[in-house]
């Protein structure tokens, strides 16, 4: 149910209406005696008396009319447990008719800063759901009005928190998206959109990809209908023209697995196949919403991975635009090559400080990190833990895996400089990686962030309710905001 948060004044004193309060560990009720009646107090401090402490959260019902939820607040409680309380009470406030609560804000004891805005933050995640192809439209709501005087939420700091929710939510609409309405034709003129943000849009057609060398990219899309798309989103959001911090995503808009085809089970999903590439779009709309004091450049290869006549073969030899040149040996090993085309690209025309990519690139990340943490690789010690604190903080966490130079043999070719699989198998997300940091020409610190496991989710998660997750725009603007503004 979407959920509508006003911010008001008045300090509400005693009312008939659904209440938040703020308790300790103890759930101790002292301090509540200003915002219920003595009758309310006394009831809910009986309950207490026979109930279980050790939660988060209790809801009292007083009446049919007014619930009183008590959230405890542990000490030294983490921004991250405070959107997962916030989460929380969205599960116990989603269902049945609108409905409308006050939370009270002067009822937070302790002093930590923007305390509301990481608890509404966590209450908006939860609250996502894509229901656009739903004949049945579910017009209910939940107001959500924040009271009192203490603990106010500045509006720069609002803006922040907004941003990020703006940018979370576009990048779950788009992973979310069938393959027949979100196909590279139509996501690249939604990208071109964005420059009404004021980010500056470049998109590169199959004529001017072709024209560039890319044949690695183009391989990949050749069998599709649609267009193959390489896009570019700068914001140039710093003072002065430092070098950008570039993000690079894969965008199969649908991985059919192309000749080397993919079994029906395994293909069904394969519509989230454009997650990496939706995490750097809706990171770049956060950082132009919100103003940031960076420069930053969003690069995406937008491809549809088909099944035609003129789709590429097992066994073809492309050269890409490293001028490299690669054996298909397994056209569902698409991925790395529109990262590959996509990562020099990068590298030579921005001269970035540094790359992050985001793929969901590998079956086997999954079967090594199922769905708790995504894997990492780099070639640069400093960048990798400053993404791993970052998402520790966000609860977008990271594992670091290993490269070697010993993998290499692995995708060496007999016809080419190089084959996109490991023919003798094992270590299948290493040698993907191993793969793509051979197409980095000028050592620019790089990480790539394989989300296989983390861009979708079927049971939802602590911030998410199931579906597409965003996995990635938080911990990337954690990254920003933590180094580099
Ligand atoms: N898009 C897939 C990887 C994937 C699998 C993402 C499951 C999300 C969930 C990728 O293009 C792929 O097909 N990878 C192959 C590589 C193999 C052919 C070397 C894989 O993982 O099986
Ligand atoms: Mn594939
Ligand atoms: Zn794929």
């Amino acid at each position: 149910m979407p959920i509508k948060v006003n911010f008001k004044n008045s300090a509400l004193k005693k009312t008939s209406a659904n209440l938040v309060l703020f308790v300790d560990e103890k759930f101790s009720t002292n301090s509540l005696r200003k915002y219920i009646s003595n009758s309310e107090l006394s009831y809910i401090s009986d309950l207490l008396k026979t109930t279980d402490l050790s939660k988060n959260l209790l809801v009292f019902e007083l009446s049919s009319k007014k619930k009183v939820v008590l959230v405890s607040i542990k000490k030294n409680i983490k921004n991250s447990e405070i959107e997962n309380l916030g989460a929380e009470l969205f599960g116990r406030i989603n269902y049945g008719k609108n409905s409308e609560y006050f939370i009270n804000s002067d009822s937070i004891a302790i002093n930590q800063k923007n305390f509301i805005g990481y608890f509404l933050h966590g209450l908006k995640l939860k609250s996502y759901e894509f229901k656009k192809y739903k004949s049945k439209k579910d017009s209910r709501i939940i107001n959500i009005n924040v009271i009192g005087n203490k603990n106010k939420l500045p509006p720069n700091e609002l803006l922040k928190f907004k941003a990020l929710e703006e940018g979370t939510f576009y990048t779950r609409d788009l992973v979310s998206e069938p393959g027949n309405v979100l196909h590279p034709d139509e996501y690249a003129k939604r990208l071109n959109s964005l420059k009404k943000f004021g980010l500056k849009v470049n998109i590169y057609n199959e004529k001017k990809l072709k024209k560039l060398g890319m044949n690695a990219l183009l391989g990949v899309g050749q069998g599709s209908i649609r267009g193959s798309y390489l896009v570019t989103i700068e914001w140039n959001g710093a003072r002065n023209n430092s070098k950008p911090l570039a993000f690079i995503g894969k965008g199969v808009c649908f991985d059919t697995g192309g000749y080397s085809l993919k079994p029906a089970k395994f293909m069904e999903d394969m519509t989230y196949d454009m997650a990496g590439s939706a995490v750097v779009v809706g990171l770049m709309k956060n950082l132009a919403l919100r103003k940031a004091k960076i420069n930053a450049v969003g690069v995406v290869g937008l491809v549809e991975n088909m099944v035609s006549g003129n789709a590429q073969r097992p066994g073809d030899i492309v050269k890409s635009y490293s001028g490299k040149t690669i054996e298909i040996l397994n056209t569902d090993a698409e991925g790395r090559l529109v990262l590959a085309d996509a990562l020099t690209f990068t590298e030579k025309k921005f001269k970035p400080k540094f790359m992050v990519d985001l793929a969901t690139l590998t079956g086997a990340i999954i079967v090594s990190l199922g769905s708790e943490y995504a894997g990492l690789f780099s070639n640069n010690d400093k960048l990798s833990k400053e993404l791993i604190n970052a998402g520790e903080k966000v609860q977008e966490k990271l594992w670091r895996m290993p490269l070697h130079k010993n993998y290499d043999k692995l995708i060496n070719s007999k016809n080419a400089d190089m084959q996109n699989i490991n023919y003798v198998g094992g270590a299948g997300s290493t040698t993907a990686a191993q793969f793509l940091q051979r197409f980095i020409l000028n050592n620019t610190p790089w990480a790539h962030l394989d989300i296989a496991g983390m861009a979708f989710s079927k049971y939802g998660g602590a911030l998410n309710s199931g579906g597409a997750t965003g996995y990635g725009v938080r911990l990337l603007n954690q990254l920003i905001k933590d180094h580099y503004e």
